[in-house]
């Protein structure tokens, strides 16, 4: 599969071309960013780890009933997926209340939810992707209520899938981000990827921060957390 035009060039990963119009090769850096691009830095190895990690956790999700765009790892930072439009809403599941839910609601980071919350921000950096409802959406018709229910039904089931797997290695699973995009005849996939900079970690025990919450505030031990996270769950 040969890589054609950079179709687009995000803060972590390059989007390409592939030579089938329908599918397209993401390819993974090291370059690590926090709070919309103000923090910038390099986490050795993140790109094959992400890129390794995601993928192992979409093939299993495929298995579990979840559309995803995965095709094929082509290298240790490569992927090819299928090209999708993306649909511009990052779908955050929290299963533990922290990082902007703990500052936004005033409750400590580790309250323990009894139930998943869901929540839908707009996905546009020059408007540091404020939090809409579902009135928003389905009224500035960024999704219609049909597609915003199976989005929700597949992010429910992915948290409960990812949770159960996690749990099996000793890891909690605080909360996630998701993104999803169309193909050509409107079917929905999860696309993006999930991974320790898109997820929040923690150690079933101790509740060490296993993700880029170490690099968001500077805990140090950010390369290592990567390392533990993949070789708990791959190996
Ligand atoms: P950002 O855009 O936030 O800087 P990245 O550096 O991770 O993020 O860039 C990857 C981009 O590729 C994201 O904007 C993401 O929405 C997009 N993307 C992920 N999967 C697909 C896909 N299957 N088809 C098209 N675009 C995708
Ligand atoms: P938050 O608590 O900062 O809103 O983050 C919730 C989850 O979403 C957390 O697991 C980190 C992830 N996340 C991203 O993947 N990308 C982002 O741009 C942000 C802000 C959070
Ligand atoms: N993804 C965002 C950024 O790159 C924020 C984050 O992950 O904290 O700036």
């Amino acid at each position: 599969m040969k890589k054609l035009n950079l179709l687009y060039q995000g803060k972590a990963k390059k989007v390409y071309q592939s030579d089938d119009e329908n599918l397209c090769i993401v390819d993974y850096s090291d370059a690590a960013t926090a709070f919309n691009g103000v923090k910038k830095g390099t986490i050795n190895n993140k790109g094959a780890i992400n890129n390794q990690l995601s993928n192992y956790f979409m093939r299993e999700l495929e298995k579990d009933g979840i559309p995803t765009h995965f095709v094929e790892e082509l290298s240790d930072r490569e992927t090819l997926v299928k090209k999708l439009k993306i649909i511009p809403l990052e779908v955050i599941v929290r299963n533990i209340v922290a990082g902007s839910l703990s500052k936004r609601i005033g409750i400590e980071e580790g309250f323990e939810l009894k139930n998943p919350i869901i929540e839908f921000c707009y996905k546009e950096d020059s408007l540091n992707d404020p939090m809409l409802n579902i009135s928003h959406i389905t009224t500035l018709e960024i999704a219609t209520k049909e597609e915003l229910d199976l989005i929700s039904e597949y992010s429910l089931k992915i948290n409960e899938f990812l949770q159960k797997e996690l749990s099996e290695k000793g890891i909690l699973l605080v909360d996630f981000k998701l993104e999803f995009g169309k193909d050509s005849s409107n079917k929905i996939y999860l696309a993006d990827e999930i991974s320790p900079d898109t997820c929040r970690f923690w150690d079933a025990k101790t509740h060490k921060k296993l993700d880029k919450d170490r690099f968001r505030r500077d805990l140090g031990e950010v390369e290592d957390a990567y390392i533990e996270v993949k070789s708990r769950i791959m190996n």
